[in-house]
């Protein structure tokens, strides 16, 4: 895992989680970015899923991370970006699929519903899978419009 690049972003409802992931994360990647926000102080959302989606779309992340309260809100301007395939995640077992079968580059999150185990146990999950590519490639090549 140590030659993926990670952008993380979220909103104030995520902001406490996104702490949490940090802390876990950092030591083993290359690079972890965070693009904020910084505190509990309320924000809007789209401005940190915008930053992070660009900047994944652009090719200077390989993965992207946000957290919102729900992770809906988060997932949905995220995937307004044409080269972003978001995932809302909220157990292992999805972000399995969201990984072999729809090879997602940004993973969301929902910081009020779940706690840093549980996001360790999912991002772990999603590190540790392949995209099966095959068939899913041909799907996931259809979602562009
Ligand atoms: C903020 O209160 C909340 O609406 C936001 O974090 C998120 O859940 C939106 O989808």
């Amino acid at each position: 895992m140590k030659n993926i690049r990670i952008a993380i972003g979220s909103d104030h409802a995520g902001f406490e989680l996104k702490t949490q992931i940090k802390e876990w994360l950092e030591p083993q990647v290359e690079v972890l970015k965070d693009l904020g926000t910084n505190s509990e102080e309320s924000v809007d959302y789209p401005d940190f899923a915008h930053a992070v989606a660009g900047e994944v779309e652009k090719g200077k992340y390989d993965l992207g991370i946000l957290i919102c309260g729900t992770g809906i809100g988060v997932d949905m301007t995220a995937n307004k970006h044409q080269g972003i395939r978001a995932a809302l995640c909220w157990n292992k077992e999805i972000s399995k699929m969201a990984k072999s079968h729809n090879n997602a580059n940004v993973i969301c999150l929902p910081g009020r519903f779940i706690i840093i185990e549980q996001a360790k146990e999912i991002l772990d999950t999603f590190f540790n899978t392949e995209f099966e590519a095959g068939r899913h490639k041909r799907r996931i090549d259809k979602i562009s419009c």
